[in-house]
């Protein structure tokens, strides 16, 4: 028995943050984001809205999709590297939220390939028969790690929320998941990371001053490290559910950059330009670990995906972490 997703949901704040907000904030232009980012505007969380609470809304549209009851579910997980707190977890913040009784559920930190780890859990439990239903949650409040001085990041990222359920459930259709491939590479952890708040640099009024607490980013390498990283992790799925590039009908690469997006669709000739998701970097920015749920959530409701059609989620994220997974449809296109 395959594991599959019968249900999905996403959830984006409504405060927009456009280019033009931004030239206000920072030395940059409207012209300088799109042509380096592809991005237009981004979602930001009000002030009171938290990581649990935008991971609790997709939640229930996608356990809503799934056409089950959150009494249903057996197991939570949340990808997020924004939780509320250091701890308790976000899952059981969301647990208590959701009002299932008693339901298990923990934290996992992959940065922006949290999505794609968390599918492979899921995946794992219910193939292991352990559980039945997981709920995969990828939430992430960017934006209470940004410095909104520096240029240099405040521009690439923006608020958000996604989730899936996995399930073990037969007679149900949804997207199998044929295989996933992740990968990490702690050398570079460096490239991207928040240097505060952790045991290394517990708060204080230094750390405070010397904006410890914010995400410090060495664009450029990663830039570079992410196109490498998601096109092995694509090659290496591929080969584990023993398919080709050119067996795949969509492509969803992680929202991060639109320049990254063109440099990895690169090497899917045969797809045309509309079976490959762009539209969550170009209107959101890039929302972390939720980014390719987002777009997959997206990508379900407004476009007809045909039984057996096969669909490629690609990642990468800080750590180094990064991840591939390909889906194929059972069933035409509304399995919920
Ligand atoms: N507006 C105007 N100028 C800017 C801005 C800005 N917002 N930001 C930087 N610049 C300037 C730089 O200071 C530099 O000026 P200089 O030449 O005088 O020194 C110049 O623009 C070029 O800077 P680069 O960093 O070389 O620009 P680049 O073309 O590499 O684009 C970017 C920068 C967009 C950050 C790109 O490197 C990128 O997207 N990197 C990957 C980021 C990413 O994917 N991060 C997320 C990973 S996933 C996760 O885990 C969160």
């Amino acid at each position: 028995m395959k594991a599959k997703i019968i249900g999905t949901g996403s959830y984006l704040p409504e405060r927009v943050l456009t280019n033009f907000d931004l030239e206000k904030l920072v030395d940059t232009t409207n012209e300088w984001i799109i042509s380096r980012t592809g991005m237009q505007e981004r979602r930001i969380a009000k002030d009171d809205e938290y990581t649990s609470d935008m991971g609790l809304e997709a939640a229930k549209r996608a356990i809503e999709d799934a056409k089950l009851d959150a009494k249903d579910i057996d197991f939570i997980l949340v990808s997020t590297l924004t939780p509320d707190y250091i701890f308790p977890s976000t899952a059981c913040l969301i647990q208590e939220k959701l009002g299932t009784k008693n339901t298990p559920g923990m934290d996992i930190q992959a940065a922006c390939s949290g999505y794609i780890y968390a599918l492979n859990l899921a995946k794992s439990f219910v193939e292991a028969k352990i559980y039945k239903n997981v709920l995969v949650i990828a939430s992430d409040k960017v934006s209470s790690i940004v410095d909104y001085q520096d240029r240099s990041t405040c521009v690439l990222f923006g608020d958000g929320a996604s989730a899936c359920i996995v399930s073990g459930e037969a007679d149900r259709e949804g997207l199998v998941i044929e295989g996933v491939s992740l990968g990490g590479d702690g050398c570079h952890a460096n490239l991207l990371q928040l240097p505060g708040g952790g045991s290394r640099n517990p708060a204080t009024v230094t750390t405070i001053e010397n904006k410890l607490h914010f995400l410090k980013m060495s664009g450029g390498e990663v830039f570079k490290h992410a196109v490498r990283c998601m096109a092995q992790a694509s090659k290496e799925c591929l080969a584990k559910v023993n398919l080709t590039e050119a067996d795949i009908n969509w492509l969803i690469p992680h929202q991060a950059n639109l320049r990254i997006i063109d440099a990895i669709a690169k090497r899917f000739k045969h797809l045309p330009t509309d079976r490959i998701y762009k539209e969550v970097v170009q209107k959101f920015g890039n929302t972390s670990a939720s980014s390719v749920g987002i777009a997959l959530d997206r990508l379900l409701k407004e476009k007809k995906i045909k039984h057996q059609e096969k669909i490629l989620l690609t990642a990468f994220g800080a750590g180094l972490t990064w991840g591939s997974a390909v889906l194929s449809c059972l069933g035409e296109k509304r399995y919920g």
